[in-house]
């Protein structure tokens, strides 16, 4: 009986109250949204994975990668696209493709227990939605739990974790799953409505991940019949790896790098917009890219530091100060991370060290 009513209590913690609905598919076996907007309790309800687990996607439902991904305290990320049968994809050089209702945007994120040797397993810690309803996208985080399913989290959460690292060395972290509002702080313009980050032809255009068997994301949906109005393959803006030095210039890969870890909200529609370092790729404005650019506001955020890029000067440079730290009103991104990202820095310090000319 007590045992009972724990349970019982548990589970209203778990889903935040008997008293929210939840979702309504449409019947039968294949993925499907709520198009009121209601989310699934529980991430199995949406038949999106034929073994939960393993990841393995139910069919019509793709993996797929981003050149450059964003760093979030070493977990790794496996992402999947749903488009509803018949529906179509528009083409778009630079801006995110147009999705179609019904999609569902899914990533996973997960820990491997030892970075070293990927056989030894890896522990998963959340799937984050983004669903495409009938007029606009929608987005939750899914924590696992020792159900082995994972259940809505609409109030994020701090999950304790440990694995060895690359070197060897045992790491820890209190990471941490966004709540629904912090969503928008990365994915929506103005603080209004949410839009998919990783969906641009630029992050898309490379083989699909590892085991998929698809040589190129973009072709691939061309060849399915899912990306319409597409030009020429040799037309395909293609974003380098940050961290592959085959593949881009240090300053390209630099660029792409902050594109996805930075630009998000470092742009003239995001929360970043009163700081006036505006970081897109298409920004060509050396100040509001941060060269000689002084801070709006001075104090501990700046480290004492009087530019956010001093040219040939990384330790003078704001910019690699907050990306160096983990001080919750210093930290850049603001959101998203606990740890410093090592290879990053290196890779921001290489090209300020790199870039000519000088502040004074
Ligand atoms: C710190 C910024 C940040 C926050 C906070 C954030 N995201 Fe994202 N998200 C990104 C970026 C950048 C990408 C694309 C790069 C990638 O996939 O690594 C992305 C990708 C995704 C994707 C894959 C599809 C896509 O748009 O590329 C989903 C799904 C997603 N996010 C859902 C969410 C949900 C739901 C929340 C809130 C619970 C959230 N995100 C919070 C930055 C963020
Ligand atoms: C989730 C949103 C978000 C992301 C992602 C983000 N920032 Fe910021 N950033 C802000 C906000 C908001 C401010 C203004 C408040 C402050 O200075 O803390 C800011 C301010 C700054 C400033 C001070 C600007 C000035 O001149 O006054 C620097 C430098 C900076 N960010 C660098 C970065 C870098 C580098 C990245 C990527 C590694 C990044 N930010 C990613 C939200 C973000």
């Amino acid at each position: 009986m007590r045992r009972a009513l724990l349970a019982a209590l548990a589970a209203l913690a778990a889903c935040g109250g008997e008293d929210q609905p939840d979702c309504v598919l449409p019947p039968g076996g294949e993925p499907a949204i709520d198009p009121s907007g209601t989310f699934c309790r529980t991430l199995s309800e949406y038949r999106l994975f034929e073994d939960l687990a393993a990841q393995r996607p139910a069919a019509g439902v793709i993996p797929y990668d981003v050149n450059t991904p964003l760093f979030s305290d070493y977990a790794d990320k496996t992402r999947f696209i749903f488009v509803p049968p018949g529906a179509t994809i528009g083409w778009r050089d630079d801006d995110a493709l147009a999705l179609p209702e019904g999609t569902v945007l899914v990533k996973t994120f997960a820990y491997a227990h030892d970075r070293r040797d990927p056989a030894l397993g890896r522990r998963l810690l959340e799937t984050r939605l983004l669903v495409r309803g009938p007029d606009k996208w929608t987005g939750a985080a899914y924590v696992y739990d020792d159900t082995g399913d994972a259940h809505l989290a609409a109030a994020g959460a701090t999950l304790d974790a440990t694995w060895i690292h690359d070197d060897g060395a045992q790491l820890a972290n209190a990471y941490g799953v966004p709540n629904k509002n912090q969503c928008k702080n990365c994915h929506a313009e103005h603080d209004k409505v949410l839009d998919t980050l990783g969906w641009k032809a630029r992050h898309l255009n490379r083989p699909g991940p590892e085991g998929s068997g698809i040589a190129n994301q973009l072709q691939d949906l061309v060849d399915r019949g899912v990306l319409a109005g597409a030009p020429p393959a040799d037309m395909w803006p293609r974003a380098p790896d940050a961290m592959d030095p085959s593949t881009g210039t240090l300053d390209a890969r630099a660029r792409a790098w902050i594109d996805i870890n930075c630009a998000n909200c470092h742009n003239e529609r995001g929360p970043a917009r009163t700081s006036g370092l505006f970081l897109e790729l298409a920004a060509t404005d050396q100040t509001a890219l941060g060269i000689c650019k002084p801070p709006v506001a001075a104090g501990n955020g700046s480290g004492g530091r009087k530019y956010a890029i001093v040219p040939g000067r990384p330790d003078e440079s704001i910019m690699l100060f907050r990306i160096e730290s983990t001080k919750s009103e210093i930290k850049m991104p603001e959101l998203g991370r606990n740890l410093v990202y090592a290879e990053g820095a290196a890779l921001i310090r290489a090209w300020i060290a790199a870039m000519p000319g000088t502040c004074d």
